[in-house]
């Protein structure tokens, strides 16, 4: 029905502001229901500015309390003000002084933007548009300022009293009350401001930086939760050593505090010195922590850490610019983990969450470029494209350039850019100044959405000894986009020869090559190698050079041939994920697999168990069968979900039926019997071990006992929650007793509850929407976290398509009208819940329109947040 302003902003209208922000003052009355907020602006018109421009500060949802400019209150004719801006008709034409007041109410604030309360702790959320919901203000990035807070509270109710920057003062003020105040002498957008009050208890630690400077670190939450907060800080310290090292870059504040709040839109945030987290992203404990958590905690505290050079010292000029702070981080946190733990395992995870989410993403009804140049809703493009697509095209340039060239090109970035707000344009001359290479093509990837497919086929003639390679690039159009460009995709490479090892040749022509890289510039390239002595095997896209799908000409027998013999241990196991893939696929759709390609890939299964030169936690990325969305997606059009999953559990039974008992005694040696550590080694072995038991789980009887058993015994909650997790997923006889059991069990920890939300909702079994419907509907349910709706609803949208896409619709309605609810409460987190309705288009015809059906019953059935209504448009559409 009724919608909010539907107004689209485009990248091409960017100008400056007419005035500059010279210096922000705040000050912030904490009271027990209200929070008055004065601002004391430093405005000044810049050179350009004629007199008698008008000032439009932006506001959302504010109260206008008072407005004066160099002390003196404003006259009813100088100003207008509604609760989404403040306009001074004809500000003075030199600089001043704009002062207002606002009263706002943190605790009635559910969208979890600007200033809100969390379990009753202050804090405030500004990226990208929060800080309008605190003050007016020019809420952009590219307009910097120095900031001063000072803020008063209760002091019973706030004894801690956080915000930007250093602490330069602090006291008493009687009448029960405290106040703190707090310098950033760095120069900030809005979006990077942050203050926190409350009740909290904390850890404290020190780094000293390169040039010997010391800082103190602090990492804050509730009460009680102080032990679990420790591996946050070793993952900070590390992360601060790691940039020093890698990148040259230095900590630049003598404080740098870390906040875990239990509320929160998404994970968390780069604050100037306070980041703010997701306490699901900073508490860890063995009992109630799977490895995974410890993973992402480590990613994450690196993430926001290094935003520090990438995103505040230099930030965007614009939210079109988002991947410039976002894929260029994500890039640094891929890498700082690659670091720290195993490469080409870490390569593995990146690629499977990109081919997960952002695959699926760049295919659909909501694929956008990277660097977009039009939004309704910002909050619906801090998406997987910007983040890991943005990632991967930074990678592509560290692949183009080499490790010398780009970190040369990044010491230019942060010697040319500090300070600024820039642009994806002035990131990608400096990569052209620092290597002299032209990167106009290039620059294509941010600019165009969709995943290119990159075709293969080759031909040996023994005779001349040549080799000929043809490889072809095409990109499917995509919403607004019915052309495309080709793009500059780099392509690492090897050839292997008969007996499994790298095969030389003479010379190469045709194309360009560069060392093992055959840059594909153009719709299609044919390259000749001379001197080949044999026919060779080739290895594409070695470490995957490029975020592309590889229509691969290669049969079953070469892939296993490659998940042998491939010295790039990503494209031994992106081989047999291929080939079994490919099985399923074809199996889904009506072509039978044979028994001989069953028992080879049951084979290369077995030997990559048995090889003792490769890690656990790679074999147990070999043995991960690919999810039923992945193959979906593999299959792109009229997928039937339920043949999918048929599909899938009747190979891994065929796969696993003659070596179960070799399985289950490889199962029982793995067992980890020192104490816990969520160490890269020591998880491997769980993560093997529970890839073990879901093998086992899918693929045979023996499974389900072993699960019941695992979890009884469990030690730790990695092996506990797998066990539980794999029995839902697989609907065992078991399932209902140990989520039963883990819902009691962990009864008061929100985290942990996530994880049963999470398992209950994956669950394929057709009593899940009950299920689920009972949770959500029961009083006691927490309707307004995130965490705890996303685990619910994000969780099964997002992988358990046969029950979200039921040929009845019942799934597609169940989400909807979640939808219609959450979104009156937090429109970010139901737009986002929204997203999983992209996979209509490649489903078949009768699920695709009882999915329309329900989009359409909400959109006129309710009144809907802009963020909800683009969503949902884009997908209509
Ligand atoms: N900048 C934060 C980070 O990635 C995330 C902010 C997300 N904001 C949003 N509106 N979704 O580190
Ligand atoms: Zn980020």
């Amino acid at each position: 029905m009724r919608t909010e302003t539907e107004q689209t902003i485009y990248l091409k209208d960017y100008a400056p502001t007419p005035y500059r922000i010279v210096s922000v003052d705040l000050d912030f009355k904490i009271l027990e229901d209200t929070t008055r907020v004065r601002a004391q602006l430093t405005i000044e018109p810049r050179e350009q500015t004629p007199p008698g421009t008008p000032l439009v500060l932006n506001g959302d949802e504010l109260k206008l309390d008072s407005v004066a400019v160099d002390g003196a209150p404003l006259v009813l004719s100088a100003y207008v003000s509604d609760a989404n801006a403040l306009t001074l008709v004809e500000p003075p034409h030199r600089r001043f002084v704009l002062e207002t007041e606002v009263t706002l109410n943190p605790a009635a604030n559910t969208k979890l933007m600007g200033l809100y309360r969390s379990s009753g702790t202050w804090c405030t959320q500004c990226e990208p548009e929060g800080f309008r919901r605190i003050t007016y203000y020019l809420d952009r990035p590219d307009v910097l300022a120095p900031f001063k807070v000072r803020m008063s509270a209760p002091k019973a109710l706030a004894p801690v009293l956080l915000a930007n920057g250093n602490l330069v003062d602090q006291g008493d003020l009687g009448d029960g009350m405290h106040y703190a105040v707090w310098e950033d002498p760095f120069l900030k957008p809005a979006y990077l401001f942050a203050l926190v009050a409350g009740d909290l208890g904390s850890i404290s630690d020190s780094f000293t930086t390169m040039s010997g400077r010391k800082v103190s670190l602090g990492i804050y939450c509730t009460h009680g939760k102080e032990n679990e907060c420790h591996y946050a800080m070793d993952s900070l310290k590390r992360s601060m050593a790691w940039d020093e090292r890698r990148f040259g870059r230095e900590y630049d504040l003598d404080v740098f505090n870390i906040v875990a709040v239990s509320d929160f839109n998404f994970g968390a945030m780069e604050n100037k010195g306070l980041n703010i987290f997701n306490d699901k992203l900073v508490f860890a404990q063995p009992e109630t922590a799977t490895d995974a958590n410890y993973h992402s905690i480590e990613r994450v505290i690196a993430h926001e850490y290094f935003h520090n050079w990438t995103g505040n010292r230099i930030t965007c000029r614009d939210w079109f610019q988002l991947c410039l702070k976002e894929g260029l981080t994500v890039f640094r946190d891929q890498e700082f983990t690659s670091d720290e733990r195993s490469r080409p395992v870490q390569r593995i995870h990146d690629v499977q969450n990109l081919r997960t989410s952002q695959f699926p993403e760049d295919g659909g009804p909501l694929a956008h470029p990277p660097r977009p140049d039009s939004f309704r809703e910002i909050n619906n493009f801090y998406t997987t494209t910007v983040y890991e697509k943005g990632a991967e095209i930074v990678r592509m340039l560290a692949t183009l350039l080499g490790e010398a060239g780009f970190r040369k090109a990044m010491d230019l970035y942060f010697e040319r850019h500090d300070g600024e707000a820039t642009t994806i344009e002035a990131f990608i001359k400096v990569f052209e100044d620092a290597s002299g290479r032209d990167l106009s093509q290039f620059a294509t990837w941010y600019l165009q959405a969709g995943t290119p497919q990159v075709g293969v086929t080759d031909s040996y003639d023994p005779a001349s000894q040549t080799y000929t390679l043809t490889l072809t690039q095409k990109v499917e159009p995509t919403p607004g986009e019915p052309t495309k460009k080709p793009l500059l995709i780099p392509v690492r490479f090897g050839l292997i020869g008969p007996n499994g090892s790298p095969m030389g040749f003479g010379s190469v022509s045709g194309g360009a090559v560069e060392d093992d890289l055959i840059l594909l510039d153009r719709d299609s390239v044919t390259l000749t190698f001379t001197g080949v002595a044999n026919k060779p095997v080739p290895s594409l896209f070695r470490g995957f050079s490029a975020p592309v799908k590889i229509a691969s000409n290669l049969g079953q027998e070469e892939l296993l041939f490659l998940a042998r013999h491939d010295s790039d241990p990503f494209n031994r196991w992106d081989a047999l994920q291929t080939a079994t893939t490919t099985l399923i696929a074809n199996a889904a759709t009506g072509t039978a697999w044979s028994g001989t390609e069953v028992d080879a890939l049951r084979q290369a299964l077995v030997d990559t168990l048995d090889n003792p030169e490769l890690d656990d936690a790679f074999k147990a990325q070999v043995i991960d069968i690919p999810t039923e969305p992945v193959i979906g997606r593999h299959i792109g059009k009229n997928v039937d979900p339920d043949a999918i999953a048929r599909a899938r559990a009747d190979l891994v039974r065929a796969l696993v039926g003659p070596v179960a008992e070799k399985l289950e005694s490889i199962y029982r040696g793995l067992e980890v019997t020192a104490p816990y550590s969520p160490d890269a080694r020591q998880a491997g072995q769980r993560s093997l071990r529970n890839g073990l038991l879901n093998l086992l789980t899918t693929g045979s009887d023996r499974g389900s006992d072993l699960a019941s058993r695992q979890y009884d015994n469990a030690t730790n909650m990695t092996d506990r929650y797998a066990a539980m997790a794999i029995s839902a997923r697989n609907w065992t006889a078991g399932a209902p007793a140990l989520l039963g059991d883990f819902r009691t069990r962990f009864a008061g920890d929100p985290l942990v509850f996530d994880k049963w939300l999470t398992a209950s909702a994956q669950a394929p079994d057709d009593g899940a929407i009950e299920r689920m419907r009972a949770t959500l509907t029961a009083p006691d349910f927490p309707r307004t976290n995130p965490n705890r709706l996303r685990s619910l609803l994000g969780s099964f949208v997002m992988a358990n398509p046969v029950q979200f896409a039921r040929a009845d619709g019942l799934g597609f309605r169940f989400v909807t009208e979640a939808v219609a609810e959450i979104d009156k409460v937090n429109p970010q987190v139901a737009s986002r819940i929204l997203t999983g309705f992209r996979i209509l288009p490649t489903l078949e015809t009768r699920r695709r329109d009882v999915g329309l059906d329900a989009l359409r019953a909400l959109k006129e059935q309710h009144t809907l947040s802009r963020n909800v209504s683009e969503i949902l448009d884009r997908i209509i559409a």
